[in-house]
């Protein structure tokens, strides 16, 4: 701390200091996306969760929406990489390169630190993914980090009272993963994660569209299909069509070919059923009063995936329980954790932390 800072805090007042540091974040790192609350402003950043480095030198080009429109249409020396597969960190030094910049861009105007974050982690991780996300988060000047498993996250953004002793389960579908959490009193009961999402969707429509139709077409593409075509049960019409182009796969070529919402329907059956499968295990042998509650109240869903024309009423018929989807399913997580600061007793039982790792947030407040 230098002489100068310290003069400029006790000229401002530690009130007006604390302004600057810009408060409390949620921090919701998905395979697929990353979602960013701040505490009084709400979400801020929801961007994908890529990077665009550039070969050669390793410089990072672009981040997050910028590095998406450059996915399939990369430059030569020019790479885009998800750094988080299935939830976890794959490569930890573009995840912290990935979350410094989202951090950064949370933060309002001049402020470089910030005082507390919580983040979401899958049940599943380990200790050294675990260790490699606080130590992220660390190099992005966040001064306390808190971790908190993802389907109590869940569960509270989608209305589950933290004091609620009825049973709920809750299932996040991700990009890349499929959590199943029982919660009681704002403990978890049971937890299981499986690597399953919305993306094996999309790589399935690729994989279709290759071998039936001849075309090689781009991850967003697929994706673009899914969106527009995918469905959990019988479309509405089944010959509504997307036209799409990519790589003819004999000639090399580029060309286009017409996909009917019957054919994704049929590449997306199998991905849903397992969905369900997943479901029923992690319901399974639950404790009989447990059972019951889940019973009477029924499966929550959440995660981008629930978003999934028709995934509500697949599920209901194919599990027999009732299923709701949460409001704006695709925030459920963030919106827990950022409810979590309000609850700071559950937080402390809950949340993991390793403070000796971190510096202490009032020792960050005079750093740059
Ligand atoms: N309207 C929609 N219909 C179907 N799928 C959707 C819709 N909107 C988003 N998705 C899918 O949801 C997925 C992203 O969900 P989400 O943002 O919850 O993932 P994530 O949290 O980043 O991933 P994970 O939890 O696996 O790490 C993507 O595969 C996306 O295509
Ligand atoms: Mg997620």
């Amino acid at each position: 701390m230098s002489f100068l800072r310290r003069k400029t805090a006790s000229f401002l007042g530690l009130a007006a200091l604390r302004n600057l540091v810009s408060d409390s974040m949620a921090i919701d790192m998905g395979s697929a996306s990353t979602i960013i609350a701040v505490r009084g402003r709400g979400v801020i950043v929801d961007e994908p969760s890529v990077i665009a480095v550039n070969k050669i030198s390793g410089e990072v080009i672009a981040v997050g929406n910028e590095a998406r429109k450059m996915q399939g249409r990369e430059a030569r020396d020019v790479t885009v990489i998800a750094p988080l597969i299935d939830g976890v960190v794959a490569d930890f030094e573009r995840t912290r390169a990935m979350l410094d910049h989202f951090v950064k861009e949370a933060r309002s105007g001049i402020s470089h630190v910030s005082r507390r974050a919580i983040m979401s982690v899958l049940s599943g991780v380990t200790q050294v993914e675990q260790r490699a996300l606080l130590t992220a988060a660390e190099e992005a000047h966040i001064g306390r980090v808190y971790m908190v498993e993802e389907g109590l996250a869940a569960a509270v953004g989608a209305g589950v009272p933290v004091d609620d002793a009825t049973a709920a389960a809750v299932v996040d579908i991700g990009g890349n993963t499929t959590n199943v959490a029982t919660i009681i009193s704002g403990s978890i009961i049971s937890s299981r994660a499986e690597r399953l999402g919305s993306s094996d969707i999309d790589a399935a429509i690729m994989d279709f569209v290759r071998r039936h139709r001849g075309l090689t077409i781009g991850v967003s593409t697929a994706e673009r299909l899914k969106l527009e075509l995918s469905s959990a049960i019988e479309p509405r019409d089944t010959q509504q069509k997307v036209n799409v182009r990519g790589r003819d796969v004999q000639t090399g070529a580029p060309g286009a070919v017409d996909v009917t919402a019957a054919e994704v329907y049929q590449v997306t059956q199998p991905i849903v059923r397992r969905i369900a499968e997943e479901v029923r295990t992690t319901l399974t042998d639950l404790p009989p009063e447990v059972s019951g509650d889940i019973y009477d109240r029924g499966v929550i869903l959440t995660g981008g995936g629930a978003l999934l024309d028709g995934l509500g009423p697949y599920l209901q018929k194919e599990l027999d329980l009732t299923i709701r989807v949460a409001d704006a399913p695709r925030f459920a997580i963030v919106r827990g954790l950022s409810q979590m600061f309000d609850e700071p007793l559950l937080l402390r039982r809950v949340a993991r932390t390793e403070p000796h790792l971190l510096l202490e947030p009032d020792a960050m407040v005079f750093e740059e």
